[in-house]
């Protein structure tokens, strides 16, 4: 191993709810995410967050930048002396704004390591930091896109998308793409059938960007998906096996009868189970949810069966990364709201998987499971992959990483819109940040 392997880790963080309260929530997420960066010593880190920003993306742009800042400046990650920072943050689009943002850090131990130009379709060398915020739009080394208007629910756009990278880790090709599926509005309709029509929404969505990778002009590459998938367990499931026996009773709302939730009690009327709209609470809701008993829902976990002819997964052995209590005095609680699920996955293709090393140990878990992280912990995935192993299958044939043509460093121009740099203090290099401005 050593030499021949790469540590990689690839994460997953949905940090919507970090932004509703930054003070507080900024600093103890990030020293969770640095801590179990030095703990799990990799030497390439993709960090892919949903939601950046949170709710308020307005008035919460400056603590983004704060929160990059906080990341680059570390002396867990002064090491890491190249870096790529992708973050959507042109709120004023609609049809474009995903609120994705992509963090990528390369030890400098690494050498060769090349980043994708979606535009001329060729490999770029990496070097040194940057950043890019703002308006991302003419950023060539990503691509992103939202799903089109009609897939989401009422035609509403919302901040759901992809957004990819492609890279070359010492001759092993790789995609890496960030993704944001629609949720569930509604316990009911969520548990009127299985799929329900938010899962079946979920499924076409991924569904189209997969056929989208699939025949794309920029030719197939084993790719890593990881992102906030929103997959629910089987609801209408959940609720049969947690009520098998008991009396349902209807609550109507006594002012215009409108229907507000099912109780769920015992004979000696106990109650063990409310279910409104947004509300989801069992009369011993951690218990029941967190581990280690978290084995018997994980069998409602069936929304990728779907797809496992093209997507793979490592097995599935950490409690349901969502919903947890915002509440830093309450980072191990479910909140009464949802039925705990899987929405945060790292994912892989069949070809992907074969990258990583047989013989190592893959790690896959949820990050900060005993610290307030937010709705979501992050999710993780550690492990070895495979050096000059990498080839991009061609519409006719495989070609091998060593044959592409690669870029020249005096090729590269910066992108011609508005571009203003900032320095980053504590950190030995200066920071290339491109922050652009819609044309
Ligand atoms: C949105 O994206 C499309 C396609 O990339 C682009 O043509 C358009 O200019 C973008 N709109 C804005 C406001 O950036
Ligand atoms: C990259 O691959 C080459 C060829 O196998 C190897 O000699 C070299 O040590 C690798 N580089 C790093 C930084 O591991
Ligand atoms: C639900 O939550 C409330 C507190 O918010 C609690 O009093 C009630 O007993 C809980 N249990 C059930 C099964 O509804």
């Amino acid at each position: 191993m050593g030499s021949t392997t790469i540590p990689v880790l690839l994460v997953t963080a949905n940090v919507g709810s970090i932004f509703e309260d930054p003070t507080e929530m900024l600093k103890i997420w990030t020293e969770e995410f640095l801590s179990t960066v030095s703990k799990l010593d990799p030497k390439f880190i993709a960090l892919h967050c949903q939601e950046v920003g949170g709710k308020n993306y307005e008035l919460s742009m400056r603590h983004v930048e704060h929160f990059v800042k906080l990341l680059m400046s570390s002396n867990e990650l002064r090491l890491f002396d190249k870096v790529r920072v992708f973050l959507d943050e042109d709120y004023s689009s609609a049809e474009n704004f995903t609120a994705l943002g992509n963090l990528y850090f390369v030890h400098h131990s690494l050498d060769n390591i090349l980043i994708w130009d979606f535009k001329d379709s060729i490999f770029i060398p990496v070097q040194g930091k940057e950043i890019h915020s703002g308006n991302i739009e003419a950023v060539v080394t990503k691509e992103k896109s939202k799903f089109p208007q009609d897939f989401f629910p009422e035609c509403k756009w919302s901040r759901k998308g992809f957004m990819r990278t492609r890279w070359s880790l010492n001759g092993t090709v790789l995609d890496l793409v960030n993704i944001h599926l629609f949720h569930d509005a509604s316990n009911f309709i969520a548990m009127e059938s299985f799929p329900s029509v938010y899962c079946r929404n979920r499924r076409r969505a991924l569904q189209h960007t997969l056929q989208r990778f699939h025949d794309d002009a920029y030719e197939n590459a084993p790719y890593f998906l990881f992102g906030d998938f929103n997959f629910r367990t089987d609801t209408d499931g959940v609720v049969k096996k947690l009520t098998d026996g008991l009396k349902t009773t209807r609550v109507q709302n006594n002012k215009n009868n409108e229907f507000m939730k099912l109780q769920f009690t015992t004979d000696d009327s106990k109650l063990v189970l409310t279910v409104g709209k947004k509300e989801f609470n069992h009369s011993d809701h951690q218990a029941v949810f967190l581990n280690p008993t978290t084995e018997w829902l994980k069998s409602f976990d069936k929304e990728l069966e779907a797809f496992e002819d093209t997507l793979t997964e490592y097995p599935v052995t950490f409690p349901p990364s969502y919903p947890f209590e915002e509440n830093i005095c309450h980072a191990t609680s479910y909140m009464q709201t949802r039925c705990p699920a899987w929405c945060d996955r790292v994912l892989m293709s069949k070809t992907a998987k074969e990258l990583v090393d047989k013989e190592s140990i893959v790690d896959y878990g949820l990050m900060g499971g005993k610290t307030c992280m937010g709705d979501h912990k992050p999710v993780y995935l550690r492990m070895e992959v495979k050096q000059n192993s990498g080839s991009i299958v061609t519409e006719n044939d495989s070609v091998k990483v060593t044959d592409l043509k690669v870029k020249k460093v005096e090729d590269i121009t910066t992108p011609t819109t508005v571009t203003r740099y900032i320095y980053i203090q504590n950190i030995d290099s200066p920071v290339k940040i491109f922050r652009e401005t819609a044309v």
